[in-house]
This record gives structure tokens, C-alpha cells and sequence, in this order.
């Protein structure tokens, strides 16, 4: 009788790394399709998965890490700050905003960084093609991801960036991370190079798009303007900057560079951005 194996059967052995995703909710999460797209793309015998960990459980999860072995965990909600408190050491970018979304292991010790704010910039100099030092940046918004942002724009030495938030404390804590930062209004968008929007307006199903704090009526064609919202690919912002000929960039890149930076850490290979925004690419609407 023979034994028939399935691809899988045949494609895992017991050389095969784990890394993986915890959050919670974590089972929408697009990172296994872009890690798993990356491994079969570059021909490594690893595998990423997605565990759903409630909140409370992060300690847990980082004890498994250790006892199985797994090489990388990629950290979402509610997990940031609660693993950033139990790693055991903290690059710079994740011990400036007390926040990690990705542990490596060496051996059994577990180090922490944040590539969300590295990730958002190289997607932004690969699109435009050119460097952001010495560029001016308003950032809207002043929640996890606009505070990473901050930390990695100022990091790629941009000269001036303004926080602009409907709440003043949090626009605060998100400018206190880099002393080329303030805390702006809305009319600061106008005299800018780079517009972020980091708020989930524009997001399907998310606040209307009339709510925007960014007025369309300040930009400009000069202006870069970019959303790190990805669903719609081109949010009413972009499609509104477009229009008046301003260059835009969509929040898909930051999506896949924050995993190419985990991935590069974890591997040590070059990440194939190509095949790993393949795999995510989303259409409009
Ligand atoms: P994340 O951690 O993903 O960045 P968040 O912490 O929920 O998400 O942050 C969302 C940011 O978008 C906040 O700064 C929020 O403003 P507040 O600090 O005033 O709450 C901002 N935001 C969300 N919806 C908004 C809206 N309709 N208009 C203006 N700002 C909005």
C-alpha cells in the first residue's frame, strides 16, 4: 500500500522555524500572507503564523517563544507596551515609545524594536524616490502609529515636523519624542513638503471622510502627501491631492516595510519587497 503526502506534509520537516503574530484580534491580520509570501520567495524552510493571545497573556506568549523556540513574533493590540515592559532589552525606536511590535530571539534572551515608524519611511523614499532629510512634516494624528512615525522621521532627519490632533495632551506626548517637533493646527498643513495623515478617517468603514481633519482646500501640488490608511489603496485624501497634481503615497508600503524590517532582522537576508506586496495587494474600494 502506498502512503500518499500532501504539498504541506512534504514542504514542513522537523527543520522547518516558526515565527509568528499575536494579537487579539489577530485573525484578520495580513502579516502570515506577507511573511509566508516572503519565505517561499527567498526559499527559506520557515513558517509564519497568526495566535490569537488575549490581553493580559503577552508574558505568556514571550515564555512560549522561549520554550518553543520560535525565531520572531510580530506584536499588534492590545501586546505593544506590555511586551516592551518584558523583553529583555529594547532597541532604540521601541525604548523611545515604550512600544515593540517585533521580538527577536537570540538564544533565550528576547530583544524588542518598532519597525512600524522605519517601515512607514522607507515605503515614502522608495515611492518618492528620493530622501526626507531636510524635509518639513505635518503628521495628523497622535495615536501608536503617528508616535512612531515622529520617532523615525525625525531618525531620517527630516527638519521640522508638526503634530497636528483634536486632542492637545496626546499631540504633546507624540511631539515630546523628538526635539525638531511641535505641536501644530490644522493651517500648519499648509506650509509643509510632507502631509501624514495617520488617522483612521478615510478607512473603509471608518470615520467619514468629511470628518477628516486635513482641510483638501490647504494642499497644494507641492505638497507630498501620504495616508497610512490602506483600505481603500487611494483614500478620498489621496484621491483629493491627486487631483490637484500633489505626489500621494498609500499606506500599502508601510504595511509591507515594517514586515520587510522584521523579516531582515529575523533572516538576515534582504527582504523581496516585491513578492510581499504581492501578496497584499489590495484593489480599491
Ligand atoms: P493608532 O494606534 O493605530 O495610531 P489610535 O491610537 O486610535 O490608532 O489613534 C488614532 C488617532 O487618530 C488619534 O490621534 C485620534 O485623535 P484623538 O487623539 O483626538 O482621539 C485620531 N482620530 C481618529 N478619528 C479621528 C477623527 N474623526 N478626526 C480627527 N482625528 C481622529
Amino acid at each position: 500500500m502506498s502512503i500518499s503526502t500532501s504539498a504541506v506534509a512534504e514542504s514542513i520537516s522537523g527543520a522547518t522555524k516558526l515565527a509568528g503574530v499575536i494579537g487579539d484580534p489577530v485573525r484578520h491580520s495580513l502579516s502570515p500572507r506577507i511573511h509566508n509570501a516572503a519565505y517561499e520567495a527567498t526559499g527559506l524552510d520557515w513558517r509564519f503564523l497568526a495566535f490569537p493571545v488575549a490581553a493580559g497573556d503577552a508574558g505568556g506568549a514571550l515564555d512560549a517563544m522561549r520554550a518553543l523556540s520560535i525565531e520572531g513574533l510580530s506584536v499588534t493590540m492590545p501586546h505593544k507596551e506590555a511586551v516592551a515592559e518584558r523583553v529583555d532589552e529594547l532597541m532604540p525606536a521601541a525604548a523611545a515609545l515604550a512600544s515593540v511590535n517585533c521580538v527577536r530571539r537570540e538564544g533565550s534572551r528576547l530583544i524588542g524594536d518598532s519597525t512600524d515608524g522605519i517601515g512607514f519611511v522607507r515605503s515614502l523614499e522608495a515611492d518618492l524616490g528620493r530622501s526626507i532629510a531636510d524635509a518639513s512634516v505635518a503628521i495628523v494624528g497622535a495615536g501608536g502609529a503617528a508616535r512612531s512615525i515622529v520617532d523615525a522621521v525625525a531618525r531620517a532627519g527630516a527638519a521640522r515636523i508638526v503634530v497636528v490632533n483634536r486632542t492637545a495632551s496626546a499631540a504633546e506626548r507624540a511631539a515630546s519624542l523628538a526635539p525638531i517637533a511641535t505641536v501644530g493646527s490644522a493651517a500648519d498643513v499648509a506650509d509643509v513638503d510632507i502631509v501624514v495623515n495617520t488617522t483612521s478617517v478615510g478607512m473603509a468603514g471608518g470615520p467619514a471622510p468629511e470628518s477628516s481633519p486635513i482641510a483638501i482646500d490647504l494642499l497644494r501640488p507641492a505638497h507630498v502627501v501620504a495616508d497610512i490608511v490602506y483600505q481603500p489603496k487611494e483614500t478620498p485624501l489621496l484621491a483629493a491631492a491627486s487631483a490637484i497634481g500633489a505626489e500621494t503615497v498609500g499606506g500599502l508600503g508601510m504595511l509591507v516595510q515594517q514586515a520587510a524590517v522584521a523579516f531582515e532582522w529575523w533572516t538576515g537576508l534582504r527582504a523581496p519587497v516585491e513578492a510581499m506586496t504581492a501578496a497584499v495587494a489590495v484593489s480599491d474600494g
